[in-house]
């Protein structure tokens, strides 16, 4: 351990040992909630984060140690409750405060004028003045706060009764379980849409497939799914998120007499408006902004399929009224969906690395929004055959956001008789060993645990970019290296030598010297990516950051219980069981022995003295092109020196790094005379040339 974080621990506890006293632990207690409840606010609601993860964790940890000493200050609405409650049998009915009204859509311009004129005709010569709003693509939720607390949490169900589904809510960091403020209405319901973001989707998803699961068909799916779990340690595992949208119902609150105000009300009181909201003083207004965001979505890490249009103000909205649970004062601007229809030739399967027999159509080429569109995701069999998809039919495919392209359904229409019904073979397409199917599991496996292709697969993701990177090893490098019987395994890779590397097809004395060299290199990876090289099912790159993070070393995960293991917060049972499955099994213990004598990190780097946290303490701005980093790697970079990174230039910022075409930040910095630096100058001061 380091001096500097031998003095941190001392003084920490030091700190703590004064607070033994009750009244003085209740009160950092109550401090560090405010402060967390704070970070959350910044993250989440202003979107410019003052802390680094690293610092966040830091308070939730010392918060949750307090907690846990003094059990007589838990509060179920510290911010270290969301980490899931017990599973229940099922969800109890909840009526809403006022019912939850559906959207009328409208799919083009020439439908937003036409809804225009029918408002102008019904509330005479008044001016109208509308919001805009994001569409998401989630699931409606209803949050009650009773004295600004969180009492409540439900679906929208058929809009006047939902279901209660409190304590999964209860784990979205997005929801404040307290409201922002010293004086809260008395009663308050919130709503808006619960989401999962894509790249907590495509995540998911990879790690679904790659523990033999079903994948979610979109993340609006995923997201109901998740709501409607009925056990909350799973919903607190998947990244859920959250933006608001209105107020349902107010009870002795302050006057708010319109949709714009609401908005802006509801992020005072901490909660996550939906973002890029916006003011219009007329219709054509509306379509423009309609039209930006049908090209700008893409750019979202969250779907929207269209753009809500509101009233402005509530006194019209009330005039307007509603017909057939349809306000008149609102609707939805639907975007062009991406679809096309194509033929589809044939139906193909992959074997994935834990053996699951992933099937995927192959296509007619066919344009959708844009991009070339060969092949599409079939999920399963029993998706297949629910969807009744035959080879050779034409089938429509679309595209949702960034998401990999989906085969909706056959034009059945279109047939012509002769389409070949689809059944996955009774033996692997690669091994022939007989294919099994997991009980009430929708996904097949091939049973051969040496199967050359399930092999190949574990090898492929051991060496893969999120992993141990090791660069020069391409998926055809290793596939001779299998064949060649050089390789069973990933530790053979460390064993190779020069002349078995020179036997392969292709390879000079520079090119092996070079992937001696990569391999080498890749010893030095982090226990995180080494932990999520390793392919345990579930165990995808955050899971095993989240993990690593936790246990520390790969002896602590190992010896941990199942239970242990799921109360990592983030960890959910199926991940946990996974794991503890993983260890049970000898093979996997020998191989990870052997990766361990080859000299794999298994444990976390301590942060050395001095160098890494030099940044400590110093807050930056990243704008522009750099020339190496990414704008995440550069993020990165600096935490990992102990500096905090925000998204707006103050004159709390003390650097700005800018690279090519900066933008605004840049000016900004030079009127507040904050010092400039290139990515050089950021090595530099980091200590790291
Ligand atoms: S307002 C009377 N605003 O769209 C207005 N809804 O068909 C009712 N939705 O189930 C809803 N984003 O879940 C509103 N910014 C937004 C929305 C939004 C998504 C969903 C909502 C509802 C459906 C309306």
């Amino acid at each position: 351990m380091g001096i500097a974080r031998r003095l941190g621990a001392l003084l920490y506890s030091a700190r703590v040992e004064k607070l033994s006293d009750r009244a003085h632990a209740a009160h950092r207690i109550e401090a560090l909630r405010r402060e967390i409840d704070h970070h959350n606010y910044r993250y989440y609601v202003l979107d410019d984060p003052e802390i680094s993860d690293l610092e966040y964790d830091r308070l939730f940890r010392e918060l949750k140690d307090l907690e846990e000493r003094f059990p007589e200050c838990q509060d179920p609405n510290s911010p270290t409750q969301r980490v899931g409650a017990e599973p229940v049998e099922g969800f109890g009915k909840v009526r809403h405060l006022a019912p939850m009204l559906s959207l009328g859509n409208a799919f083009d311009a020439e439908e937003l004028r036409s809804f225009h004129r029918r408002i102008s005709s019904l509330i005479g010569d008044a001016a109208v003045e509308y919001v805009t709003e994001f569409k998401i693509d989630g699931l409606a939720v209803a949050l009650t706060y009773d004295q600004g607390r969180l009492t409540r949490g439900a679906t929208r169900g058929n809009g006047q009764v939902g279901e209660d589904v409190t304590s999964n809510l209860r784990t979205i960091r997005a929801i404040p379980l307290r409201m922002q403020t010293d004086d809260p209405p008395r009663l308050i319901e919130v709503r808006g849409e619960a989401f999962l973001p894509i790249s907590a989707f495509e995540r998911l998803n990879e790690e679904r497939t790659a523990g033999g699961e079903n994948p979610f068909a979109n993340p609006r799916n995923a997201a109901a799914g998740t709501v409607r779990q009925l056990d909350p340690r799973i919903t607190a595992s998947r990244a859920m998120s959250f933006f608001a949208y209105a107020i349902g119902y107010l009870e002795s609150g302050p006057t708010i007499s319109s949709q714009y105000e609401a908005l802006n009300q509801l992020q005072k009181w901490g909660f996550p408006a939906t973002r890029n909201f916006e003011l219009h003083e007329d219709i054509e207004s509306v379509v423009s902004f309609c039209r930006r965001w049908q090209d700008g979505r893409a750019s979202l890490d969250y779907e929207i399929d269209g753009i809500v249009v509101k009233v402005n103000r509530f006194d019209q909205q009330q005039e307007l009224g509603a017909v057939s649970r349809e306000p008149r004062w609102a609707i939805a601007y639907k975007f062009p969906s991406q679809t096309a229809t194509t033929r589809l030739l044939q139906i193909g399967i992959n074997i994935g690395r834990t053996g699951t027999l992933n099937p995927y159509a192959i296509l007619e080429p066919v344009d959708v929004g844009g991009v070339t569109i060969r092949n599409a995701t079939l999920h399963n069999e029993d998706d297949i055959r629910r969807k009744d998809i035959r080879e050779g039919d034409i089938v429509i495919v679309k595209r949702a956001g960034e998401v990999i392209p989906q085969v909706v359904g056959p034009v059945v229409e279109r047939r012509t008789g002769r389409e070949l019904p689809f059944s996955y073979p009774g033996h692997c397409p690669e091994c022939g060993a007989p294919v099994v199917r997991e009980e009430g599991g929708a996904m097949a496996y091939c049973s051969n645990r040496q199967c050359p292709a399930q092999r190949l697969e574990s090898l492929k993701h051991f060496v893969s970019r999120g992993a141990m990177d090791v660069r020069g090893l391409g998926p055809q490098t290793l596939e001779k290296l299998v064949e060649m019987g050089l390789i069973g395994n990933a530790a053979d890779l460390f064993a190779l030598s020069r002349d078995q590397i020179l036997s392969l097809p292709g390879f000079k004395d520079t090119s092996a010297d070079n992937l001696l060299r990569s391999l080498e290199e890749s010893r030095g990876r982090s226990f995180d990516r080494v932990l999520f090289a390793l392919g345990i099912r579930h165990v995808g790159e955050s899971v095993a950051k989240l993990l690593s993070g936790h246990f520390q070393s790969l002896d602590r995960l190992r010896a941990a219980s199942e239970d242990e293991i799921a109360e990592v917060p983030g960890i959910g049972p199926e991940i946990a069981g996974s794991v503890v499955g993983f260890f049970k099994v000898e093979e996997n213990r020998v191989l990870v022995e052997r990766l361990r004598e080859a000299g794999l990190r298994f444990e976390m780097e301590q942060p050395a003295e001095g160098g890494p946290m030099s940044l400590k303490g110093l807050s930056f701005v990243v704008t522009g092109t750099l020339p190496t980093l990414s704008r995440q790697a550069a993020k990165q970079f600096i935490e990992d020196h102990g500096g905090i990174v925000r998204s707006g230039v103050s004159t709390n910022t003390d650097y700005v790094v800018a690279g090519e075409n900066p933008g605004s930040k840049l000016d900004r910095a030079r009127e507040l005379g904050v010092a400039i630096l290139t990515e050089n100058e950021l090595r530099r001061l980091s200590g790291e040339d």
